[in-house]
């Protein structure tokens, strides 16, 4: 969703900002702006639709003065996408001008407050309450003005403000939603990730929740809601600038795919020490580990798709009952969840409203919470009870792939682990599980390697209207993944339904030359996927199969058939999701679609 750029220094401030939005454009957004301070006034230039109209209307910034300013990419929320909901937001008197990303929950209170006093609004946004809330409370101070106003603000967000006043600074805010400050020389950076300011400097500080920064050319001054200086490390960012390039790939997600293995080893290598598995980043004690009686998952899209996955493996495994929940049903189902209750929140991007809600439901009834996190120092990261983080690098493209895989490897991670503690383990599974882990990314080099082929099936697929992906066990956890991806980049309409249930519905929605794709990897349950492969079959539909090359008979029984390498029942997954983000993905380029940025998609949702 929405993305911030600061920048101060002697350099021309908006052709930096402009770039820097445009290296936040995989967020997702609908509107982009910048705003700038010429040394005595705002110049604000800000528009509807892609960068590229700012960038035509402003000769990609050159067109605009000043050697300070702030930028913006927004996602609507609240009003439509329009000039005059896209930020910078400028207060009445034109004395602030402000960006922000996250939600102001009180808006509607303190927008008819401000309106009873005479304030007049432009536009329809939560932000721009922010602006006029400042500029109406302004005390001759600007930081205290903004620590006073602060706590009026219910909700999380994070803003860059700049006073009309003051050309030589920007005040950073952060509650909730993530900032980050660049540090170069004789000139520093604001930005809300990391990719918008990565060419430009790799050492940063991260605002923890309550802080305050007031960045100068020459220098960096946090402060926390009491006024007291707080003293920043230094992070230095470790993965380059091509990380978050295209590589010569056409689009981020086919790099992103074909970087799964390295996600996947990248995730498990520092874990495994002479054979076994050592988690040793998380606090939980094997003791803690013992006396839950209850794991809960949390989390939304593809991620909650990983809690599925992790419910077949943790039951069948640890034998302690799994409950998984979409993160935005959670918080309202009044959920039975306590301290004897462990919660695993998973999350790419750290920042999912919605997740990081249930996670705070659950916290707040008293359960621990291991977060499985992505983007280093995100909000779900920092206010976890224990952090794991996969290593799969930056993620660009909307539609989540290495990610997804290396949140699975940390979910065989945790089953290892947790069995082990558990007494649920034997010593040769526990060798089976841990070489078969290593194992993956080789296999998943060896389905890569076989992306021609892949391919060629969905340029034969790719005109379909209607796809269903059927499986059982495991299997169909992975099918809603499957549909999901479909989905989201081709706008195909596809359902994922357990193989079993199909006939007491939905089946009669097969008809000729239907795409079914049917998950048959799972070998406990191979002669029924077969029996609900005939079944749709017999009704008209074409069955593309996905099996391990260990059961080649499948080939009889599917129109046509992907095959995998054969490993371990819980470690499957991570192998035949493979084959189908490739399907997913050429299927929406013999389409035409727009692969990276799908439509009404963004890349982290942080509103509820
Ligand atoms: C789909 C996809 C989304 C995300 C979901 C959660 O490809 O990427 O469904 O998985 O929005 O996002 P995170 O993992 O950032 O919490």
């Amino acid at each position: 969703m929405c993305g911030i750029v600061g920048y101060i220094g002697d350099k021309q401030a908006a052709p930096i900002l402009i770039d820097g939005l445009e290296k936040l454009k995989y967020r997702g957004y609908d509107s982009a702006g910048v705003c700038t301070n010429d040394g005595e006034k705002f110049i604000v230039e800000k528009e509807k639709g892609k960068i590229e109209v700012l960038q035509q209307m402003t000769g990609k910034g050159k067109k605009i003065a000043g050697t300070v300013g702030i930028g913006h990419t927004r996602w609507a929320t609240h009003g439509k996408p329009s000039k005059e909901n896209a930020h910078p937001h400028i207060s009445q008197s034109e004395s602030f001008a402000v960006v922000h990303n996250g939600i102001i929950e009180n808006y509607m209170e303190l927008k008819s407050e401000l309106i009873r006093k005479g304030v007049k609004f432009v536009s329809a946004t939560d932000t721009e309450v922010v602006a006029q809330l400042l500029e109406y409370h302004y005390n001759g101070d600007v930081l205290d003005t903004i620590t006073k106003v602060m706590p009026m603000l219910k909700g999380s967000y994070a803003l860059g403000i700049m006073y009309r006043e003051m050309p030589d600074e920007i005040i950073a805010v952060r509650k909730g939603s993530p900032l980050i400050i660049g540090i170069g020389e004789d000139e520093n950076y604001l930005a809300s990730d990391v990719p918008a300011i990565l060419d430009k400097t790799k050492n940063i500080y991260r605002l923890d929740n309550g802080e305050i920064a007031v960045i100068k050319r020459d220098g960096i001054v946090v402060y926390d809601l009491s006024g007291n200086v707080v003293e920043k490390t230094v992070e230095t960012i470790t993965w380059s600038v091509d990380a978050a390039k295209k590589d010569g790939y056409e689009h981020f997600m086919l790099k992103e795919i074909m970087e799964q293995p390295k996600a996947v080893h990248d995730t498990i290598i520092e874990r495994i020490k002479d054979g076994r598995v050592v988690l040793d980043e998380i606090r939980l004690t094997p003791e803690q580990i013992r006396n839950f009686d209850k794991i809960n998952i949390v989390a939304c899209g593809s991620a909650y798709h990983v809690g599925v996955v992790a419910k077949y493996i943790f039951e069948k495994i640890l034998r302690k009952p799994v409950e998984v929940d979409v993160a935005s049903e959670f918080k309202y189902r009044d959920p039975i969840v306590d301290e004897k209750t462990l919660t695993i929140v998973i999350s790419q991007s750290g920042e999912t409203a919605d997740t990081k809600e249930a996670m705070k439901e659950a916290q707040r009834k008293g359960s621990y919470a291991i977060a499985i996190v992505n983007v280093v120092g995100s909000a779900i990261a920092v206010e976890a009870d224990d952090v794991i983080y996969t290593l799969a690098g930056p993620e660009i493209a909307v539609a989540t792939t290495k990610a997804y895989s290396a949140q699975l490897a940390v979910i065989y991670l945790m089953a290892i682990y947790f069995g082990d503690i558990l007494g649920k383990i034997c010593k040769e599974d526990y060798k089976n599980y841990v070489s078969e882990l290593l194992a993956l990314p080789e296999k998943i080099t060896d389905i890569l390697d076989r992306i021609e082929d892949i391919k060629n099936t969905a340029s034969k697929l790719f005109a379909r209207k209607d796809v269903f992906f059927i499986g059982r066990n495991i299997d169909h956890a992975l099918s809603l993944e499957g549909s999901l991806k479909l989905k989201e980049i081709s706008y195909i309409h596809s359902e994922a339904y357990a193989a079993g249930e199909l006939k007491h519905g939905t089946i009669s929605l097969i008809e000729k030359g239907t795409l079914v794709i049917a998950l048959a990897t799972y070998e406990d349950l191979h002669e029924k996927i077969c029996s609900n492969i005939e079944e749709v079959q017999s009704r008209g539909a074409y069955v593309l199969g996905i099996g391990c090359e260990n059961r080649q008979h499948l080939s009889h029984s599917a129109d046509s058939t992907i095959f995998i390498p054969k490993t371990c029942d819980m470690m499957l997954p991570s192998l035949a999701v493979v084959p189908m983000q490739i399907l997913a993905y050429y299927i929406a380029r013999f389409k035409g679609c727009e692969i990276d940025t799908p439509r009404n998609l963004a890349k982290s949702v942080t509103v509820e």
